[in-house]
């Protein structure tokens, strides 16, 4: 009888840990959270999600065991999704920001950047003072955002920011500011050379991380782990080389 009952609050304990880990995780599954209007970071290509955080992600599931799975929500819902335990962690070029540290935990970094300024190259806006006031569109709640809101109150906030420079192209905004990477991508892709990137304005470093749920030290230490084997093996500078043009450099 005694170990009968034993048994069963072993058994109990157990299910309450597997559940206190999440659904998603007790499916053998680590649930990402991205954004996938952001290439080369994330990106959606045929009915898939590629890009340098999805190959980052399957990094860190095959370290621990899981089949990665991706769900593709608006930039300003990641961190909502982790705190609501809808997700597992957040893979999104997401910068790690003190505020954004009240509500999730980040891993290490695995990549520099900085934010960059798109205009056109015969509109209003060719440096700071420019740039103040002028109408500037970006991404919705990303650090672009943030940093539009040092110049000007005239930001028009758009869910992709591909949305942002065609209506920069098409003349309803003097700006845009994005990350640098995905800024020369988005030129890339155009192709018109009515755009130019400004290289006059001063704007700070900026880190991705991971973003994961509060309170989940080991998740955060076995990521941290990936990212420091594949920071050491090469895969972290293959991965790079595969999504940007050799021409760009490192960062
Ligand atoms: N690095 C910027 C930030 O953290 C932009 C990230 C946007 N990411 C995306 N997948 N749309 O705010």
């Amino acid at each position: 009888m005694r170990k009968t009952l034993s048994l069963a609050v072993g058994l109990l304990i157990i299910a309450s840990l597997v559940l206190a880990a999440g659904t998603a995780l007790a499916a053998g599954t680590l649930t990402m959270g991205t954004n996938a209007e952001f290439p080369p970071f994330e990106y959606v290509e045929g009915d898939d999600v590629v890009g340098v955080d999805v190959e980052i992600a399957a990094e860190i599931a095959k370290d621990l065991g899981l089949d990665l799975v991706i769900e593709n929500m608006a930039f300003d819902s990641v961190i909502p999704a982790l705190v609501s335990g809808q997700i597992d962690i957040g893979v999104a070029a997401m910068t790690v920001k003190p505020e954004r540290l009240n509500s999730v935990d980040f891993s290490n970094t695995y990549y520099n950047a900085r934010q960059a300024c798109i205009v056109r190259k015969d509109g209003k806006v060719a440096d700071e003072e420019t740039l103040a006031g002028a109408a500037i569109g970006v991404q919705n709640g990303t650090t672009g955002d943030y940093a539009a809101e040092e110049y000007s109150q005239t930001i028009e906030r758009y869910a992709k920011a591909l949305d942002a420079v065609l209506e920069l192209a098409g003349g309803k905004l003097d700006a845009v500011i994005v990350d640098a990477p995905v800024a020369q991508n988005i030129l890339d892709a155009l192709g018109n050379d009515d755009l130019i990137l400004l290289d006059n304005i001063a704007f700070e470093d900026e880190f991705y991380a991971v973003a994961v749920p509060k309170g989940k030290p080991d998740l955060v230490e076995s990521i941290n782990k990936t990212i420091d084997r594949i920071t050491q093996d090469g895969t972290l500078d293959a991965i790079l080389l595969k999504y940007f043009p050799a021409t760009e450099g490192e960062e």
